[in-house]
């Protein structure tokens, strides 16, 4: 069975240790958008590793690992990954990750433009600054490099040419900042080139191969339903489509094949980077959740906004990712509250909104409307079983089930690999 797994919140729900979970059953694990934008992490006894453009089952031997086209791939941070878990002893080879050589490149002057764009900007996205908007940006205008351009020397320069025509230009008389030499960067990316044409081919076909052969493909989702470029709290979303239908783009793999959808969400809320947050804490909750959950970005230590449960928002992403399954992750956070509230609604200038509205300016002020529910205080993270479970915790998961429509299928009560309830 293929299973792609989605973020449905803003990020950082617990996509890592969910894909580490799950692709030990699962023959490949394929990243299929974004790029080192993403943080997931996995946390195997005491150690703990991020991944931000490897996918999470790497950890697993035997395994395959897969980069659809649809990721932007930064070459040298990609190489960096590989190497530092050479460090721990987990060795890359060429069976285990397959790179499309249809990805997009992350250059250098996509990460200068994407915080050159952000100092200019009035309301900052509050971007990672790894250069993923500008890299989908050209990726778009149809100026992009990929990763086969690496291996064509040619190829390579006269795209390089190109770019640097238009973009030097750019840096010096809009940014008042300095271009990049031609021979430099083409020197600097041929080599990253060498180094990864191993892993480079057409993914597409071999993933296809593999779901012929009866194998199963786990699709690992990147950010969040709401920083989907098309359906996410825009502008302050990601560049690409982190529902599930970037799947297909992503990795050229029919509709047809995916079995099923899982989302992963938090017990509350956190969102890194500007942008409309209905339910954010206003009082001290804000660093006692923080602190609890270690609230703090995988990928560039930022602390996290955080918030109560918003059921109106999961609610959506349920529909827009057709969700057969949810993941509730970091239960244990909400162990030593008294009461929890629930969004069941959003109140702007006198009307009720029971669905995600798409009025900018009525997102960004909306009053949610809250119900309130009793808190369980007492430790969750040892238990495995569901009827285990605290009673109000167990009533918690069943409201949630009621509010959004769909089946809980896996709790998540630490951090750890074992740490986890499946019902
Ligand atoms: P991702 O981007 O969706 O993979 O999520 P991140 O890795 O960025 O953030 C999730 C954080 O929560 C990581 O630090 C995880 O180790 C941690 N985590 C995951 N599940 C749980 C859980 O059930 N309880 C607690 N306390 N932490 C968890
Ligand atoms: P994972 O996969 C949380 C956010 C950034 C910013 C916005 C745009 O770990 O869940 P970008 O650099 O993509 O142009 O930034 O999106 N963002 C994430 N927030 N988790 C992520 O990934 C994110 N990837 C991007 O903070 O608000
Ligand atoms: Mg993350």
């Amino acid at each position: 069975m293929n299973i792609a797994v989605v973020g449905a919140q803003w990020g950082d729900e617990g996509k890592g240790k969910l894909i580490d979970i799950l692709s030990k059953d699962k023959d490949v694990t394929v990243r299929y958008q974004g790029g080192n934008n993403a943080g997931h992490t996995v946390v195997v006894e005491q150690k703990e590793y991020v991944f931000h453009l490897l996918p999470s089952a790497i950890l697993h031997k035997g395994k395959v690992c897969v980069i659809g086209n649809g990721v932007v791939v930064d070459p040298k941070a990609l190489l960096a990954e590989i190497d530092e878990l050479a460090a721990k002893g987990i060795k890359v080879t060429s069976s285990r990750l397959k790179i499309s050589g249809l990805c997009h490149i992350i250059m250098p002057y996509h990460r200068i433009l994407d915080g050159l764009r952000e100092a200019k900007r009035k309301n900052k996205i509050g971007t990672t600054g790894r250069g993923i908007g500008p890299c989908y940006a050209d990726k778009v205008t149809r100026c992009g490099i990929r990763m086969i351009d690496l291996l064509n020397p040619r190829v390579l320069k006269a795209k390089l040419e190109d770019n640097l025509t238009e973009k030097n230009e750019i840096f010096r008389k809009v940014f008042n900042s300095q271009g990049y030499s031609l021979k430099k960067t083409y020197d600097e990316y041929l080599k990253y080139g060498q180094a990864l044409e191993k892993y480079i081919t057409d993914t597409a076909i071999f993933l296809n191969k593999e779901i012929d052969n009866k194998k199963s493909i786990l699709f690992e989702g990147a950010q969040g339903t709401f920083l989907d470029i098309d359906f996410g709290t825009y502008p302050f979303v990601t560049s690409s489509n982190s529902i599930v239908g970037g799947v297909c783009s992503g990795c050229g793999v029919a509709p047809t094949k995916v079995d099923k959808i899982i989302a992963c969400v938090k017990a509350y809320t956190t969102r890194v980077g500007e942008g409309p947050f209905p339910t954010e804490f206003s009082t001290n909750l804000k660093d006692e959740i923080r602190t609890k959950g270690n609230e703090f970005g995988a990928t560039t230590g930022r602390p996290r906004r955080c918030g109560w449960f918003d059921s109106v928002l999961v609610r959506y992403s349920v529909i827009l990712n057709g969700v057969d399954e949810l993941a509730i992750m970091k239960l244990d956070v909400l162990d030593e509250l008294e009461k929890i509230s629930i969004c069941t609604g959003y109140r702007y200038k006198g009307k009720l909104y029971k669905q995600f509205p798409l009025d900018f300016e009525v997102m960004a002020n909306a009053q949610p409307v809250y119900e309130e529910v009793n808190g369980w205080s007492s430790p969750t993270t040892g238990i495995r079983e569901f009827k285990k479970l605290p009673i109000n915790a167990q009533k918690y998961i069943l409201r949630l089930e009621e509010l959004l429509k769909v089946k809980v299928k896996y709790i998540s009560v630490g951090s750890r690999r074992d740490q986890i309830i499946v019902r």
